[in-house]
């Protein structure tokens, strides 16, 4: 992420102003494929949330000019990066190259003149554009180019995946058309930051930081935003003198960790429920495991999880992002088999019985360790090559492990995508999953020691399963499909790319037609295979018109 990439498409807009706008573009993308010079997640973090907190969010009345737009955001200071996003509306992300370029915007904005309605004053780099004064130019949307916030629908999925040459082909195109966009990436951490600004108002030290999918690579664009709001800064206090005084702060006293930790959430929850404008909905799920208040922030439509004291969680983020940049298999294969597991219903948006993401992230990462030889080191090798910066303990819990992605030798695996897919299948497909349990940290198969269905350690917090809340229908579900779909996908129709038609669903696109078979419990081998491929394009034929009319999107 150092490197920066000037961008020319935006070259021609440039504002004619006295500051220039320089783009500066971080390639997500070039980053995860590159192989020298990868960032570990914590510069990575913190370069993001730097460039977050030179930035505003601006909400724009669609008909905005863009040129006196920034012409106008120019005057303030340099911008080093801007875009325009529709979201309820049309918002700017404006990146200042200096945080004065912020603060001068916000000493001469106003406040709203309200008529009927009250408003609290709370000030927040949350803005709209008056184009009153800038004169408005009628039809002038047409020159803004909106970046895309949403995913594709799958049965767009599927027809791009078609005209793939190859199954490999396939997996990396699934992965760039779903993954996070760079633009994407900074509204999240832009998010943050605004969160962390009303935190800041009782814990200026706080920081507000992105985990799970918006920053361990596997984030697919829509996926919620989990934060962490980290008050550990705040004991960082100078070393200790030993002097004849020294004073100490009187701090309020709570039970257990959990209770302090649940009542600062329901604290900050309330100040952004209350305050912080374009946070909606706001629900306190204060009993959880893992206490956290669940709200929307309409203006970047993110559904947003605020947690506390998640250290952990942060650390298999860190661990999950490390894994998807060893190798670019890796974010090839999880995002084609989380995508393949929302379209046959194995995941689901609504929290329950069902596999989570997490889960068959974890499940990827397993079988990849489990190749001969392996693709992936295992989380006990990667302990072993930590640094002594590495060293982290929390909660009693080793979570060491190496963040220097140079350190990690390349693994001598050449299997191609097109192999691995069906062996994926096949693993899960005959696993015993009533004897054994899933560890990462060791690359092998454990006894299972307690009656969950599926049993899957958490690497860190070792006593607890991740996938706890899996019940045997929904596991079962999985493995049949797991079946269903090696099978097919090693069937020559689908197997190879038919040479007369370019669009009919072969390879990876086949795999993410819901197949109707698997899921009402029918056994492969009752249909011959010529039928099962013609009942297969029907259900795409089927899927397609239903998808449309539900606005359905995998
Ligand atoms: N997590 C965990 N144990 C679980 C569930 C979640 O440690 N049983 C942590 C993981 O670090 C995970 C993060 O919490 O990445 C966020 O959880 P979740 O939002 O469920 O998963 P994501 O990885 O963010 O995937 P998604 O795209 O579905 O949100
Ligand atoms: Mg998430």
């Amino acid at each position: 992420f150092k490197r920066l990439y000037r961008l020319h498409y935006c070259s021609s807009r440039r504002a004619s102003a006295k500051n220039v706008v320089v783009e500066a573009e971080t390639s997500v993308k070039k980053d995860h494929c590159e192989t020298g010079g990868k960032k570990s997640f914590y510069d990575l973090l913190e370069e993001r949330g730097e460039q977050a907190a030179r930035s505003l969010l601006i909400s724009c009345p669609s008909n905005t000019c863009e040129k006196k737009f920034l012409k106008h955001m120019s005057t303030h200071g340099d911008i080093n990066k801007y875009f325009f996003y529709e979201s309820f509306g049309t918002y700017a992300v404006v990146e200042f190259a200096k945080k004065e370029g912020v603060f001068s915007v916000l000493e001469r904005a106003s406040l709203p003149h309200l008529q009927h309605e009250a408003a609290v004053p709370f000030k927040s780099r949350l803005l709209s554009l008056k184009t009153d004064k800038l004169g408005d130019v009628p039809n002038s949307q047409k020159s803004i180019k909106f970046l895309n916030q949403t995913s594709m629908p799958v049965n767009d999925l599927i027809k791009k995946l078609s005209k793939e040459d190859s199954i490999d082909q396939q997996l990396y195109s699934l992965t760039e058309a779903y993954q996070l966009t760079e633009e994407n990436i900074r509204l999240r951490f832009l998010v943050c930051s605004l969160l962390k600004d009303i935190a800041a108002s009782y814990f200026p030290e706080c920081s507000i930081k992105p985990f799970g999918s918006s920053v361990n690579g596997f984030g697919k664009l829509g996926c919620d935003l989990d934060m962490f709001l980290d008050l550990d800064g705040i004991s960082e206090a100078a070393p200790k003198q030993v002097r004849a005084y020294s004073l100490e702060y009187q701090l309020k006293r709570t039970s257990t960790e959990r209770a302090a930790t649940q009542s600062i959430l329901s604290v900050i929850g309330e100040c952004v429920d209350q305050f912080g404008p374009g946070c909606v909905g706001m629900q306190k799920i204060l009993n959880a495991r893992c206490p956290l208040v669940r709200f929307s922030h309409q203006p970047s439509g993110f559904q947003c999880d605020l947690t506390a004291n998640n250290r952990v969680a942060m650390k298999s983020s860190e661990l999950l992002y490390l894994y998807g940049q060893l190798d670019e298999r890796v974010r090839a294969l999880v995002f084609s088999v989380r995508c393949w597991a929302r379209v046959q219903g194995i995941t689901s948006n609504i929290p329950g019985a069902w596999l989570t993401n997490f889960t068959i992230t974890v499940m990827v990462i397993f079988f990849l360790q489990k190749r001969s030889p392996p693709m992936i080191p295992i989380l006990d090798h990667l302990q072993k090559l930590a640094g002594p910066m590495d060293k982290s303990t929390i909660d009693g819990n080793d979570c060491t492990f190496v963040s220097d992605l140079t350190k990690v030798k390349v693994q001598n695996n050449t299997e191609t995508l097109e192999h691995l897919l069906p062996e994926f299948f096949e693993f899960y497909g005959n696993f015993d999953f009533n004897k054994l349990s899933i560890n990462i940290r060791k690359g092998k198969e454990q006894t299972k020691t307690e009656a969950s269905p599926l049993h899957i350690q958490n690497p860190f917090e070792q006593s607890l399963n991740v996938s706890r809340n899996v019940n045997a229908t929904q596991l079962q579900r999985f493995v049949l499909l797991c079946q269903e779909s090696a099978w097919l996908v090693q069937q020559n129709e689908v197997a190879r790319r038919s040479s007369a038609t370019g669009n009919t669903p072969w390879g990876l696109a086949a795999l993410l037609v819901p197949l109707a078979a698997a899921t009402k419990g029918k056994k492969r081998g009752t249909q011959t295979p010529a039928s099962r491929i013609k009942g297969l394009l029907e259900s795409l034929k089927s899927s397609k018109s239903q998808a449309s009319n539900n606005g359905i999107k995998a």
